[in-house]
């Protein structure tokens, strides 16, 4: 609790412009932390996946949360990423973009839910444990996802750049993606970069999810919500899957730019 608390008065005050320098050399050791923990569990991470997997969303949600020590865990409401798989299972997607993918939870989840046969590909920074993303280590942990014929690619790349676009780009079917997730940089103009770079990607009855919709009360670097009010605005078939409207966090926004019912009839 009191950690909690501290994690958000030095998020506002960086978000402030002060102690930018200490904030981040404390950020640097924490993730330092971090990876410590996960790479004394890699190989539970990688046995856990040769196992069986749950066949229930409720279980599947509970293996990325929990499995492995929490090596997968999602950021994210559990609640909503639940009501997000049970979604995706119903319209099996036969490609999907991830724009953010980090401990790979989402990923995970995306990639067990989808289509059999389906390509699913993931585009994260290259900077591995200080520059973002996640580090080269993991990647091969990753690639054990897919089961059957469904494939993954990850890329590496800053989402910003046309060229990050265009490698994702001569991945996507013939149509395009059938889903794009955008859980990235959660700046205003990042998140709209993001949208206006890749949703051209989205193939006929697509759906876009989009994560931290609401105004964020413990992170001022989080603008998602503004971009995904001009969202709603723009589009007329939208969706929101929130656990508590008082939350102060998370929120997944959902985007149907031909309809919510128009990927079951392709
Ligand atoms: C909140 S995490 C993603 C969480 C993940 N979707 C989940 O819930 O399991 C955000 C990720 O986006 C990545 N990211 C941030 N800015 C990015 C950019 N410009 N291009 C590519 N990836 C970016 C970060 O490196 C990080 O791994």
């Amino acid at each position: 609790m009191i950690v909690d608390k501290l994690k958000v008065a030095l998020r506002k005050s960086r978000a402030r412009g002060r102690f930018v320098g200490p904030i981040n050399a404390l950020n640097r050791a924490h993730l330092k932390m971090k990876e410590a923990k996960d790479r004394r569990l890699r190989d539970v991470a990688m046995a856990s996946l040769d196992g069986s997997r749950p066949d229930d969303v409720e279980g599947l949600v509970d293996f990325a949360m929990n499995g492995a020590g929490g090596f997968f865990q999602p950021m994210q409401s559990r609640v909503e990423i639940t009501e997000l798989v049970r979604l995706v299972r119903a319209r099996q997607p036969r490609s999907v973009l991830e724009i953010g993918t980090a401990r790979g939870g989402t990923l995970f989840l995306l990639t067990e839910s989808s289509a059999p046969g389906a390509h699913i590909v993931s585009l994260d920074l290259p900077g591995g444990r200080n520059g973002g993303g996640y580090p080269e280590w993991k990647a091969e942990i990753y690639r054990k996802f897919p089961r059957g014929d469904r494939r993954l690619s990850l890329v590496r790349g800053d989402s910003h750049l046309e060229s990050s676009r265009d490698a994702v780009a001569a991945l996507a079917g013939q149509d395009g993606f059938d889903l794009i997730m955008i859980d990235a940089d959660h700046s205003y103009d990042g998140v709209k970069r993001d949208f206006e770079l890749y949703s051209p990607l989205l193939a006929p009855g697509g759906m876009i999810v989009m994560h931290d919709i609401l105004p964020n009360r413990f992170d001022a670097e989080i603008t998602v919500a503004p971009f995904w009010a001009e969202v709603q605005r723009r589009y007329p078939h939208t969706r929101e899957l929130v656990e508590d409207r008082d939350q102060g966090v998370f929120g997944i926004g959902l985007v149907f730019p031909d309809g919510e019912q128009a990927a079951a009839t392709r």
